[in-house]
């Protein structure tokens, strides 16, 4: 029996934020000084290579490393491999990463050889000025090498980039060139209220609606039923060959659709981005011994609990705004 919800949604898909910490702060995402989750509670890679295993036994097909930053994980290739080696186990049959691209010059070749195919790399703005101040203090430089090394290496790249007012909005017609000249999928996003970032986001926000409609006065979208299993409106853009994404979770909600489920790094499975019920898979983990029963009957009861989507508003609330969770805990 696969992992159907309440909604008759089909979970086949399970991100897992292998660590909530990352070596950038990038300033929608997280506040300078951040707590990481407690060491002490941290999954092993074994422990969630096994995780992994009981998803894939109930039906998933798609497996996304996630993080803070998947590779800043000591020894992360390890599962890595461990997953890879599971590709064709069951139903699974992709496995890949959402990275932010500071690492990936030195792990792009072992990636590859790993069956790593395709990677989404978080890259906002060709600014290098722009780049040091919306992570606060990450070197572009480094994040190119990073995209070049995982190219030459011949992983597919789709450079994901949150829309961001006075931060990289007069950038995407730049950005959509030089993907295409790249060989490279761009994604714009629509920044979630989530996690305190120490500081207002209201002023932040840019709907995509706007951003395409901007878009169109000088390439040629043209509406294709591409889909990677992800949140994403695809468009081929005709004067470059190569594609670009809408993820709009503000203003044109896909939770109707929703395929996905979240680890994190301590086990906790949360059933939606945007919300906070969850369930603690980690005992069930440590109490199954060899025999995965409780194990897979928690999965199962937790996604008979997922909700039917997130509520998110931009703008200040009465409770304070936004999800008290960070998007690093849970990997987007
Ligand atoms: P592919 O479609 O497989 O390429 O990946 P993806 O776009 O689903 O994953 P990625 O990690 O690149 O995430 C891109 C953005 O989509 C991030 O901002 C995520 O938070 C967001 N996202 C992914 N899944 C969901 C979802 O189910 N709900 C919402 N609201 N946002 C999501
Ligand atoms: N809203 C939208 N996207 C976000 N990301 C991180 N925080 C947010 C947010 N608050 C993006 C990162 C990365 C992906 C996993 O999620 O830029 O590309
Ligand atoms: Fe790190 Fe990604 Fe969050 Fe930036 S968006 S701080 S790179 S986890």
């Amino acid at each position: 029996m696969p992992l159907i919800d309440p909604f008759a949604r089909a979970i086949s898909y399970l991100r897992v934020s292998v660590t909530d910490r990352c070596d950038l702060r990038c300033v929608y995402c997280m506040a300078e000084d951040m707590t990481f989750l407690p060491k002490a509670e941290i999954l092993s890679l074994e422990e969630l290579d096994r995780l992994c295993g009981a998803f894939i036994a109930l039906g998933v097909e798609r497996i996304r490393l996630t993080g803070g930053e998947p590779l800043v994980r000591k020894n992360v290739m390890q599962l890595v491999r461990a997953l890879s080696a599971r590709l064709g186990e069951g139903g699974l049959r992709e496995l890949t990463l959402t990275s932010n691209g500071t690492q990936l010059a030195k792990y792009a070749e072992e990636l590859a050889r790993a069956g790593i195919r395709r990677i989404n790399v978080s890259m906002d703005t060709l600014d290098p000025a722009a780049f040091a101040s919306v992570t606060r203090w990450g070197k572009l430089d480094q994040v190119l090498d990073g995209i070049f090394a995982a190219k030459a290496a011949g992983i597919a790249i789709k450079i994901n980039a949150v829309a961001l007012k006075g931060v990289n909005e007069h950038e995407y017609d730049r950005m959509l060139a030089w993907c295409g000249e790249h060989g490279f999928d761009l994604c714009l996003i629509e920044t979630m209220p989530m996690g305190d970032i120490g500081g207002d986001r209201t002023d932040q926000y840019l709907p995509l609606s706007r951003v395409q409609a901007r878009l169109q006065e000088h390439w040629t979208l043209e509406p294709t039923d591409y889909r990677t299993g992800g949140p994403a409106r695809y468009f081929n853009v005709r004067e470059t060959g190569r594609r670009i994404g809408f993820i709009t979770p503000m203003t044109h909600n896909f939770c109707e659709s929703c395929n996905r489920v979240r680890l994190t790094c301590t086990g906790t499975l949360y059933m939606c981005l945007g919300q906070e019920d969850a369930a603690d898979l980690r005992r069930p983990l440590r109490d199954a011994g060899t025999d995965d029963a409780g194990l897979h009957a928690a999965i199962r009861d937790a996604i008979a609990r997922k909700p039917k989507g997130h509520d998110f508003v931009i703008g200040r609330r009465e409770d304070g705004a936004a999800s008290p969770r960070h998007m690093s805990v849970t990997g987007g």
